[in-house]
This record gives C-alpha cells, sequence and structure tokens, in this order.
C-alpha cells in the first residue's frame, strides 16, 4: 500500500513538473516568435472569448468604431482564431488584389459543414482545384450572360403580377418588402427548378436554412469548447434542418428525372442544366448529387436574401428622397416612350437607374462583411507579418461609408455614380458590395439585372405615399440583427396609378 502511494506521488510530481517545463517552453517560444513578429494593432482582449464582446449587436458598426482607433488593418482575436479586420479601400485592394492568392480559402466552419454537405458547394468551399473547377462549371453554365438573358421571359412575368399587386392595391396599405421579397424567391424558384414550390413550402424551409447559418457557433471559434454546440443541441438542430431541406430537394431532383425535356436550351432550368452536366463524361469533373444539391443551395442562400435586401433599401431610398424618385421617373417616362413597361432592353439606356442601384448598394451591402476568408500562408501585408490561418472580415459597409473615399458619405446621392468609372466588378475598391478578387461574386448580373427591371417597372407604373400620414423623410431606416442587412421593419407603403 505504501510502495503504492509513494509510485503515485512520484508520477504526480512528474506529471506536474514535466507540465510545467512544457508550458514555460511553449510560452517561450510563442513570445520568441512574437517578438520577431510584427502584427497589426490590436485592442486588448479577454481570455478565452478575445475581442467578441467588442463586436455588439451590430457588428459592422462596431468594427468600424474600433479601426477608428487601432487603423484600416487591425488583429482582432475572436475566441481563438485570429482575425484581421480590413476597413479601408487601400488595404482591402492590398488583400484582394496584391495578395488575393494567399487570401482566398475560406475557413472551415462547422454549421455550414453540416449545411451545405461538408461544404462542397462554392460559397463555403476551401480554395483548391475543386473550388476552382466547380466555381468555373457554375458560372459557364448557370450564371453566363447568355443564360441569364434566357431567363427574361420569367423576370418579366413577376415583374408583371407585382405591378399588379400595386395596381389592385388601390390605395390600401402594401407591405412592400413582403411583395419584393416573394418577387425575388419566385424568380429564384423558377429559374432553380422550374416551379415556385409553395405548396410545399420551400420557403419557409430555407429561411429555417438561413437562419441556421447566421447562428453563432462556438466551438468555431473555441474550438475546445465545442462539446457546448453539441450540449446545447445547435448541432443537432443543423443535422434536422439539414435532412429536412436534403429531403425537399431528393424530391426536387426526382422530379427533374422523370421530366420529359423540350428541345430549346431556355426551357432548362438550373437542376436540368446540372443533371446534363452530371451526365457528361467529357468534362473531367464528377459533379455527385450532394454537390449538385449544394449548388442549388448556395444559388438560393447566396441570392435571395442579397437580391431582397437591395430591392428593400433601393425602394425605401426611393421613397425617403422624393428628389430622387422624381428623377428617376422622368428618366424613366423618357425611356418608356408611352409604353407601358420597360424591357430588359431598355435598361441600358438607365443611367440614373444604375446609379441609385449602385447607391443603394453602397449604403446598404446586404453582406457588410462578405464572407469570411482565410490565409492560406503567411504574408507581409503592408509591413505586417500575418501568420498562415488568420481570418479576414473585410468591412464593406464601412468602406462603403468611409469619408476618405466618398463626400458625404452618409447622404443618398447617385449623382456620385453619374459620369463615375465605379464599378460593380471588384476593381474599385472603395465600392466591393460584391466582394473581388478569385473569390468574389458570379451571381453578379444575375442580380443586377433581376434588381434594375422590377424598380424601373414599379417607378414607372406606381407612385408612392407612406402610410399614416407618415412624411417620407421620417421613413424608418432601422437595420435588423442579421447575416445580412435587412429592415427592421417591413416598408409599407400606398400606391397609386402614375401611368
Ligand atoms: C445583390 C445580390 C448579391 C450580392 C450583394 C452578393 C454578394 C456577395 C458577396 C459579398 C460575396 C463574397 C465575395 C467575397 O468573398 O469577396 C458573394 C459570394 C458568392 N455569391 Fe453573391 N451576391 C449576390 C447575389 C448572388 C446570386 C444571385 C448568386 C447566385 C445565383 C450568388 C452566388 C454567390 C456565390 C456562389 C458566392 C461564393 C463565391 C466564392 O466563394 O467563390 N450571389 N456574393
Amino acid at each position: 500500500m505504501y510502495n503504492f502511494k509513494m509510485l503515485d506521488t512520484f508520477y504526480v510530481s512528474l506529471f506536474c513538473i514535466t507540465t510545467l517545463i512544457l508550458f514555460i517552453a511553449f510560452k517561450w517560444i510563442s513570445f520568441d516568435s512574437n517578438t520577431k513578429k510584427t502584427l497589426p494593432p490590436s485592442p486588448p482582449r479577454l481570455p478565452i472569448i478575445g475581442n467578441f464582446h467588442q463586436l455588439g449587436s451590430s457588428p459592422r458598426e462596431s468594427l468600424r468604431d474600433l479601426s477608428n482607433k487601432y487603423g484600416p488593418l487591425m488583429l482582432l482575436h475572436l475566441g481563438s482564431i485570429p482575425t484581421l479586420v480590413v476597413s479601408s479601400a487601400e488595404v482591402a485592394r492590398e488583400v484582394m488584389k496584391t495578395h488575393d492568392l494567399v487570401f482566398s480559402d475560406r475557413p472551415s466552419l462547422s454549421i455550414p459543414n453540416i449545411l451545405f454537405y461538408g461544404s462542397t458547394d462554392i460559397a463555403f468551399s476551401r480554395y483548391g482545384e475543386y473550388w476552382r473547377q466547380l466555381k468555373s462549371i457554375v458560372v459557364l453554365n448557370l450564371l453566363s450572360a447568355t443564360r441569364v438573358k434566357s431567363f427574361r421571359q420569367v423576370r418579366e412575368e413577376e415583374t408583371g403580377l407585382v405591378i399588379r399587386a400595386l395596381e389592385e392595391s388601390r390605395g390600401s396599405i402594401v407591405d412592400m418588402s413582403a411583395l419584393l421579397g416573394s418577387y425575388t424567391s419566385n424568380v429564384l424558384c423558377r429559374v432553380a427548378f422550374g416551379k415556385t414550390y409553395y405548396e410545399l413550402g420551400f420557403t419557409d424551409k430555407l429561411k429555417k436554412f438561413v437562419d441556421m447559418l447566421g447562428t453563432f457557433c462556438v466551438g468555431s471559434y473555441i474550438p475546445w469548447l465545442s462539446w457546448i454546440d453539441r450540449l446545447s443541441g445547435l448541432r443537432g438542430s443543423a443535422h434536422a434542418i439539414s435532412k429536412e431541406l436534403d429531403h425537399f430537394l431528393e424530391g426536387v431532383i426526382d422530379v427533374h428525372l422523370n421530366k420529359k425535356m423540350g428541345s430549346g436550351d431556355e426551357t432548362q432550368d438550373f437542376v436540368d442544366i446540372l443533371r446534363d452536366i452530371q451526365k457528361d463524361k467529357t468534362i473531367g469533373f464528377r459533379l455527385d448529387t450532394n454537390t449538385l444539391k449544394a449548388v442549388i443551395l448556395d444559388v438560393f442562400v447566396a441570392g435571395s436574401d442579397t437580391i431582397f435586401s437591395s430591392l428593400d433599401w433601393a425602394m425605401s431610398e426611393l421613397i425617403k428622397h422624393p428628389r430622387v424618385m422624381k428623377k428617376l421617373q422622368q428618366e424613366v417616362t423618357e425611356v418608356a416612350q408611352g409604353r407601358s413597361t420597360i424591357s430588359e432592353d431598355d435598361l441600358d439606356k438607365m443611367k440614373y437607374l444604375k446609379a441609385v442601384v449602385k447607391e443603394a448598394l453602397r449604403l446598404h451591402a446586404p453582406l457588410p462583411l462578405l464572407l469570411a476568408r482565410e490565409a492560406r500562408n503567411g504574408v507581409n501585408l503592408m509591413g505586417y507579418d500575418i501568420p498562415p490561418g488568420t481570418q479576414v472580415i473585410i468591412n464593406a459597409w464601412a468602406i462603403g461609408r468611409d469619408p476618405v473615399s466618398w463626400n458625404e458619405p452618409e447622404e443618398f446621392k447617385p449623382e456620385r455614380f453619374l459620369n463615375n468609372p465605379v464599378e460593380y466588378k471588384g476593381l474599385h475598391y472603395e465600392f466591393l458590395p460584391f466582394g473581388a478578387g478569385r473569390r468574389g461574386c458570379p451571381g453578379l448580373h444575375f442580380a443586377i439585372v433581376l434588381i434594375e427591371l422590377i424598380l424601373a417597372n414599379i417607378v414607372h407604373k406606381v407612385n408612392f405615399e407612406l402610410p399614416n400620414g407618415v412624411k417620407d423623410v421620417d421613413l424608418d431606416m432601422t437595420v435588423a440583427n442579421g447575416v445580412t442587412v435587412q429592415r427592421k421593419f417591413p416598408l409599407l407603403v400606398m400606391a397609386s396609378p402614375r401611368v
């Protein structure tokens, strides 16, 4: 007995001494390596949670305020994850142009891993040959200019339905946000599936999916606490939501398997096109059924809330600024030349409309922090050493309102985009609603035509007033908390016929 106790004490002491030596060695090594590194400025952090407590309920604003103090290139720690925060056009150019290849990875996050079939979609996929091939297949086959054109009829029909609903409202209060939301999801559903699937409650399922995607997951930031996500039921709920949507998508694919295709390419929806690619042995890429489903989910998740948010804010700004609304209506009237509808061919002539949409996206970038990136290897960025694995947040919202790049940045003034070369394509780093570089948004053309067409037709056909005697200037512009920037309260209007 006695000997065993001696042995126990010996082993315990040995364990403690070894741990202490390892701890001191680790601290010494990390101190030594950090002293040799020049890291970007950082606000002080707390143990375990790091700087999380400083994000507040509106991270884009808190990060902007912090960067006003610590600079446009700032290093935070979200839990144990070092996170670079970029808040100026100059630094964004360095990250997304000069060092784009280094910063083209996405971090591996637990919830997207569950929801997107192990992140085999485009948006959450790690950088590499798989992502590159999948993205180019999708850009070429689903989102090319020709393919976007092929869905013209869908957009025009759905635009017609919105106009009809506004005309039939006859002065009663209309929930404009709801109307724009269903326009967006109807177009996306018809383009992706060939029909809207209202009856199967697809929109509700998708909402649950998107909400889950925006849920904070402890394990992604403090890996040793990931058991909390299991215990709290978060991972279980994510699996349940994923299963529900998977079941729905299996059903849609089955319907497409049994569908007799017409001869014309224009009748094909996204599922048809992806099924054809699956069968094509010449492209050298195996698009399995889970990847097909992941891509379809990308289209909805990346496309629906973003397009809806752009429309909702553009309408809100137009109603809040009658001067701009009047100027846009004059342009539409000139272009329409007595016709009752604006067609997609007219859009190129509408310079002011384009400026209005850009200005709305400058002030209300739907993904204000874009999608997080990750450094694939260590790099020297503007004199600072960035270790591999550092996450990167680009605060596009703050950059779009930076007084260094924009005069009167908080004002809604579409004129700033007239006779101005600033475009969406990610070459002008002061304006990044669609991101830039290799990871930039491939849905840009798809989204812009959808937004411009409906706005042009709405303002052409209808005049607006706010209900209950609220003045235009007093329209509430409060933003809700969430991943995409949405209005906190729906936009309620009263519509009267204009032409
Ligand atoms: C107004 C509408 C939209 C906005 C503002 C928007 C914005 C963005 C942003 C900011 C990113 C991240 C870019 C980056 O990391 O640099 C992104 C990525 C992406 N978007 Fe969009 N998007 C919109 C519509 C769409 C649509 C309609 C689709 C598809 C039909 C789409 C598909 C994607 C995909 C697949 C990615 C991931 C790209 C990658 O990781 O390589 N987006 N989008």
